[in-house]
């Protein structure tokens, strides 16, 4: 079972199950953080596949116990993902979305054997550590998502020692690639770019993500059903700032778009870099992909979908 399966990396998680032979069950709410549309689009590929049935339905009132009969492995992507979105009156979503559900998923995959993997966030570190962080590096979450995600992942922590649950926890440094989501900075910059548009960015642009192009993320979740339950790190290898990202965007699109700089935004952290040495060693993870070529890939897609793709 994929929960979120609709979204942007769990329908790229669906294909690649499917094309080794698995059976999936895909389970979307379809939730209006984007648009229906985009997310029909992310399952245009696999809707009527042999082997993969889609649940449109809401993990907070779905019958967990019901849902998981016959399931032999959970990766539960579904959740509310913004980091700068979460303050104030959103956290209640953030909570049900992201807490809620993962706490009814661990309920009812107690007792039965199930695999269960958990996607979490670089947010759960903050950032700021000045050297790549290993997963015992302390948890400081900068924003509410952060705490949202930590919180979650105790959840999972509590229900394998307590309950016995064989629980995953991947921890996914900024994931970008076709179908990223539309609030994201390189969907937006590839939208300003087709459009000749300006694009904002939220301080100096000097903050520096761990890139992770979106098949290699899939990998590393696909190969963790494999492996020893534990928590691994899954970065990209590729570490950018903000304006060296847009410089990517230039030289790929030959747009020269403008950029205007505006204040920092709430819960956003300076700097994330990923020790992805757990995950090489017993995932055998290894990020193939270039932030050039990723950037690419993810051009590509956004100029062959409707002009409207990337508008948030
Ligand atoms: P996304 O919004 O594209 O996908 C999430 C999907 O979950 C959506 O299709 C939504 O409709 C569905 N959903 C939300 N609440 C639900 C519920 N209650 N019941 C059923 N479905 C529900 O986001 P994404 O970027 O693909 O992120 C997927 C997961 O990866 C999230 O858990 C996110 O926190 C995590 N993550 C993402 C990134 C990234 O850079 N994109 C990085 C780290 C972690
Ligand atoms: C991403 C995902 O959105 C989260 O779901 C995920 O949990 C997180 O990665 C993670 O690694 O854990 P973020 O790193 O903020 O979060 O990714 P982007 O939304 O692509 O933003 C990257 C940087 O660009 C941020 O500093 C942001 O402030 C900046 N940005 C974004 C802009 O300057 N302008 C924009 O229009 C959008």
């Amino acid at each position: 079972m994929v929960t979120g399966a609709a979204g942007f990396i769990g329908s790229h998680l669906v294909e690649r199950l499917l094309s080794e032979g698995h059976e999936v069950v895909g389970v979307d709410a379809f939730t209006s953080y984007y648009s229906r549309e985009s997310k029909e689009r992310n399952l245009s590929a696999v809707m009527g596949e042999t082997g993969f049935e889609l649940l449109e339905g809401d993990l907070l009132t779905l019958d967990p116990d019901e849902l998981l009969l016959g399931i032999d492995a959970v990766f539960h992507l579904a959740g509310e993902p913004g980091v700068r979105r979460s303050w104030g009156g959103a956290f209640g979503r953030y909570m049900e979305r992201n807490v809620l559900t993962t706490q009814r998923l661990l309920e009812a995959a107690s007792g039965n054997e199930m695999r269960f993997v958990y996607v979490s966030s670089s947010s759960v570190y903050g950032g700021d550590a000045g050297g790549p962080v290993s997963e015992d590096h302390p948890r400081r979450p900068a924003s509410p998502y952060g705490m949202s995600k930590l919180a979650a992942e105790e959840l999972v922590e509590l229900y394998r020692r307590e309950r016995g649950i064989p629980a995953t926890v991947l921890r996914y440094f900024t994931v970008y690639g076709p179908r990223q989501r539309p609030e994201m900075a390189l969907a937006r910059f590839l939208f300003a770019a087709r459009k000749g548009r300006p694009v904002e960015i939220f301080g100096d642009g000097e903050q520096v993500r761990d890139m992770t192009y979106v098949l290699d993320a899939v990998e590393a979740t696909a190969a963790s059903l494999e492996a020893e339950p534990g928590v691994y790190n899954v970065g990209g290898g590729t570490r950018a700032t903000v304006n060296e990202m847009l410089d990517v965007v230039r030289r790929v699109t030959g747009s020269d778009v403008e950029a205007r700089y505006g204040p920092v935004a709430a819960g956003d952290v300076r700097s994330t870099w990923a020790d992805s040495r757990r995950a090489a060693r017993e995932l055998g993870y290894l990020p193939q992909t270039s932030l050039e070529e990723g950037v690419a890939a993810q051009a590509e897609w956004a100029r062959r979908e409707s002009p409207l793709a990337g508008k948030t």
